[in-house]
């Protein structure tokens, strides 16, 4: 049985397509000027929403850190949106709230709990809010004075909806495996925004315009994140959804990062599978080539690449079992051997996050997930 020639074409289809698409991407689109209007003086209200369920532990630093933001603070008012946490994180923003009557804080009880994305929603339906932009954010992040101001200059030009900021990993100072797996990845979606936008963003950081929130008919519910499906919408619907090097915030690692990355690699697949019908719809919105272009590689590597590996692996493994063939014993032990690399080591765990994530997505998509 030929199964060695079928194996191999697999596996140079799975490293050769996002290898040759990263290396185009960061040598043609990466170094490009952004050719947007970026404008320092242009200082728009701005709300930021704060999710939480039990963050109790590291709200306050959460609260402080958006306090110290360089930004205007009548121009700046946080919604806290709790739904239902039972370890005192509401009493102790409640707290934060009373020393810090500088700064408009508004806080938004969920009787019970359903979600992030359904609680976002749940503030943005029920209330008026000031900002011009709003700002999701999540308890476990930390970003620089500068963050706000830096993203904020973006919207000066009326062409761009969503700004997200690049993201590290935080543990213990050193620069971890996710943090490799982050820099080939920040430079990866600034290409994608420099040519157009990205459909990937980031939920430690991400503003939109308000308009453009309320015109998509507020957050999709039908998947769990905050971030890359609704920024995608927006550029479905023409505006740029980009990320920028310039602001770079950090988000902690906490326990269980496996299962958390299963958990967003759900959430990317049900985001890919579910923006499918944009891309189809072309009379609908005015949406840009280059945009489609961008979306359909990514849903490519998303959905389909990681079954590439799975069956390549697979393939290889048989041939060792069924012919002992020498061939696919070398490929086999030069794969076991690469993963002493950090770079290839992340990239395959990451591949089998998404192929976790696909056959977990089966039985629950995790809107509400365990904490
Ligand atoms: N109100 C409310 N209700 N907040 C919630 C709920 C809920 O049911 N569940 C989680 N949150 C809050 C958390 O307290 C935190 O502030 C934020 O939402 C993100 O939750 P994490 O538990 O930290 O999950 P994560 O870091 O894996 O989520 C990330 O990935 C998502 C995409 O899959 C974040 O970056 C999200 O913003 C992103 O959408
Ligand atoms: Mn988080």
């Amino acid at each position: 049985m030929p199964l060695e020639p079928l194996a191999l074409t697999l596996a140079l289809v799975h490293f050769g397509v996002p290898l040759a698409y990263y290396w185009y991407a960061k040598t043609v689109w990466l170094p490009k000027p952004w050719n947007l209007k970026l404008d320092e003086a242009y200082k728009p209200k701005v709300t930021i929403i704060l999710p939480t369920y039990n963050e109790a532990r590291i709200i306050e630093e959460r609260l402080n850190n958006l306090y110290e933001q360089d930004y205007p603070k009548e121009l700046l008012s946080i919604v806290v949106v709790d739904s239902a946490s039972t370890d005192g994180t509401l009493e102790l923003v409640e707290k934060w709230v009373m020393e810090h009557k500088d700064i408009e804080c508004k806080i938004l009880r969920e009787k019970c709990r359903r979600g992030m994305v359904p609680a976002i929603n749940y503030a943005l339906k029920t209330n008026e809010f000031s900002g011009d932009i709003i700002v999701f954010t999540d308890a476990d992040a930390l970003w620089p004075t500068t963050a706000l101001k830096n993203i904020v200059k973006y919207f000066a030009d009326e062409r761009v909806g969503v700004v997200t900021a690049s993201v590290t990993y935080r543990k213990c100072g050193k620069p971890t495996t996710e943090n490799v797996y982050r820099s080939y990845y920040n430079r990866l979606r600034v290409a994608e925004s420099k040519k157009h936008s990205t459909p990937i963003h980031n939920g430690p950081l991400i503003a939109f315009r308000k308009d453009l929130l309320y015109k998509m008919g507020l957050l999709p519910e039908y998947t769990g994140n905050d971030d890359s499906t609704p920024a995608s919408v927006a550029a479905f619907m023409g505006y740029r959804a980009i990320q920028i090097d310039e602001v770079v915030v950090e988000e902690y690692i906490r326990k269980k990062q496996f299962w958390r990355k299963v958990r967003r690699s759900q959430h990317l697949i049900i985001h890919f599978l579910k923006t499918k019908k944009y891309v189809k719809s072309k009379n609908l919105y005015k949406y840009s080539k280059d945009l489609e272009i961008i979306w359909r590689i990514e849903w490519f590597l998303h959905i389909v690449n990681p079954w590439l590996l799975a069956a390549s692996f697979t393939l290889f493994l048989l041939s060792c079992m069924t012919s002992l063939s020498p061939f696919s014993f070398g490929v086999l032990s030069m794969g076991t051997l690469l993963l002493g690399s950090k770079a290839y080591r992340t990239w395959i765990l990451q591949q089998l996050c998404l192929v976790i994530a696909a056959i977990k997505n089966l039985k629950s998509i995790e809107i509400a997930w365990s904490k």
